[in-house]
């Protein structure tokens, strides 16, 4: 854990929250390592697909059936994740979230061994129902981790630890992309292990759980479990004293217990989630119709299509810069807040997307224009990470109370899938219709979210849950209002306000 974030949130880091954290977002690592996993021995287990093939039918693969084969195996993870973050709000409520988290590990088993055991039994369609299986362990840890660290972390630290989510998608994204390497365990005999190696995250957080509290939001205002949320609170807080976060808690408890319980239809149709909903839901779709998984699943082609001479190291060099902006983030999204980094995000994505289609338009002619295709897909990763990478997956949780807040984030995980999908499944054929120009696209998207940011989402930085849902209770139509806290001056002033009249 960064000292800096002891002096950054003013507020201590005890162990049991750190352990806690460390221990859910175990789930994001294997979430982009399996999103990662895929991507360099593509060739090799295509061999194998076809080997199963001859050994079948006693005639080699059909080249369309193997393509079909391979896009099927990439692509059905997202449809399980689609599948199943839809359920994230059932069975977080319904379990309580780290019983939920503990349960989500037995898709990861069985998933992780279905790939794992593929070679061995000669069957492709162990591997594409393993791959369906982790996808579907994805989607609900995507919920559910940002959730569980949402809810136990304390209101400064919120954005800070909600980005580690994101930090442990990343860094499994580059771990998958160096164990891929042929010289590791992306060979002909070592592929099962590599997507069998996923398991071992899952023992780990098995063996951790149970010494992580769960959420004392959930245990007092879902629950009525007050003796327990107190002394959860007490261990992650390493307070004796808390009454304070206790009086808070009490005050979204008191207001929850008014409201009805609000489903998926509910959001959209009660006014005062419509407004929230909607901005959960486009960042989603900001994060992914950036073109990000463009990158992520595409990136040795598109580095050969740019003339890059080694488009695997490329891809890795990628990873690194992934890793390094979310690691960036991280510091400032307590100090420039959510909305000024998404928007610094999506601005340079946009700048970097037209630099790719410059380089690629030009190619043929300026040969080192292959450099700037280089950069401008680092630049389009780094800026990525500044804000859309980890800010929308935190965000849902901020922007809902206890009440909507499964529900909203089982919309925000479904959304995001579904648009992650439609990218993994289109983007080449896209890419072959577009030429040079496919980035384009991705440039005119950004530029929507960019105004649509500017104009509608509102900054949460500082704020309780509580303090959040007012302001959109009280302006359900303008939230620019809340929006202009950009300086600290006016940000304690509003929460003053809010404050007083917000109850
Ligand atoms: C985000 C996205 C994921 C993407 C990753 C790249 O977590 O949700 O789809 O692959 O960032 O870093």
């Amino acid at each position: 854990m960064p000292a800096g974030f002891q002096k950054l949130g003013g507020e201590r880091i005890t162990g049991t929250l750190a352990l806690s954290v460390f221990t859910a977002v175990l789930g994001s690592l294997q979430f982009g390592y399996n999103i990662g996993v895929v991507n360099a021995p593509q060739k090799i287990i295509e061999q194998d697909y076809n080997s199963t093939w001859m050994e079948r039918y006693a005639e080699p693969i059909p080249p369309q059936t193997l393509t079909s084969l391979w896009s099927l195996s990439v692509a059905i993870f997202s449809i399980g994740g689609m599948l199943s973050s839809f359920s994230v709000g059932i069975l977080s409520e319904f379990f309580g979230r780290r019983k939920a988290m503990l349960i989500n590990n037995v898709l990861a088993f069985i998933g992780g061994g279905l790939m794992g055991m593929s070679k061995i039994s000669r069957s492709f369609e162990m591997m594409i129902l393993g791959r369906f299986t982790i996808g579907a362990y994805c989607g609900l840890a995507s919920g559910l981790v940002p959730m569980y660290v949402g809810e136990i972390a304390p209101t400064t630290l919120r954005g800070a630890l909600g980005t580690l989510h994101q930090l442990a998608i990343v860094t499994g994204i580059l771990m998958a992309q160096i164990l891929g390497l042929e010289s590791l365990l992306g060979s002909e005999q070592l592929w099962p292990v590599l997507l069998g190696v996923t398991i071992l995250p899952t023992v780990l957080q098995m063996t951790l759980l149970p010494f992580c509290p769960e959420s004392p939001r959930f245990l007092y205002i879902v629950r009525s479990q007050e003796h327990h949320a107190k002394s959860a609170l007490r261990r992650l807080t390493g307070r004796l004293e808390v009454s304070e976060d206790f009086a808070e808690m009490k005050e979204e408890k008191r207001k929850m217990d008014m409201e009805r319980k609000v489903s998926i239809a509910e959001l959209f149709r009660s006014p005062l989630y419509q407004q929230p909903i909607i901005i959960s839901i486009l960042l989603q779709l900001s994060q992914q119709l950036s073109g990000i998984n463009a990158i992520f699943y595409y990136s040795t082609d598109i580095f050969k299509n740019a003339g890059v001479e080694s488009p695997v190291y490329a891809t890795i060099g990628a990873g690194v810069v992934n890793c390094a902006f979310t690691i960036v983030s991280l510091f400032l999204v307590e100090r420039m807040g959510r909305r000024t980094l998404h928007m610094l995000g999506l601005a340079g994505m946009c700048i970097c997307a037209i630099l790719m289609t410059i380089a690629l338009t030009l190619l043929e002619t300026v040969p080192s224009m292959s450099y700037l295709s280089i950069m401008a897909i680092f630049g389009f990763v780094g800026f990525f990470e500044v804000g859309p990478g980890p800010i929308p997956w935190f965000f849902v949780a901020e922007l809902f109370s206890q009440g909507p807040r499964p529900a909203a984030i089982a919309v925000a995980g479904c959304s995001n899938w579904t648009a992650n999908f439609l990218i993994g499944m289109s983007f080449q054929y896209v890419a072959n219709l577009c030429g040079p120009y496919v980035f384009l696209i991705f440039a005119l998207l950004l530029l929507f979210f960019l105004v649509f940011t500017f104009f509608r989402v509102p900054e949460t930085r500082g704020k309780t849950f509580d303090q959040i849902s007012a302001t959109f209770h009280r302006h359900p139509q303008n939230m620019m209002d809340m929006d202009l806290d950009m300086d600290q001056g006016k940000h304690s002033t509003e929460l003053d306000y809010l404050g007083s009249d917000g109850t």
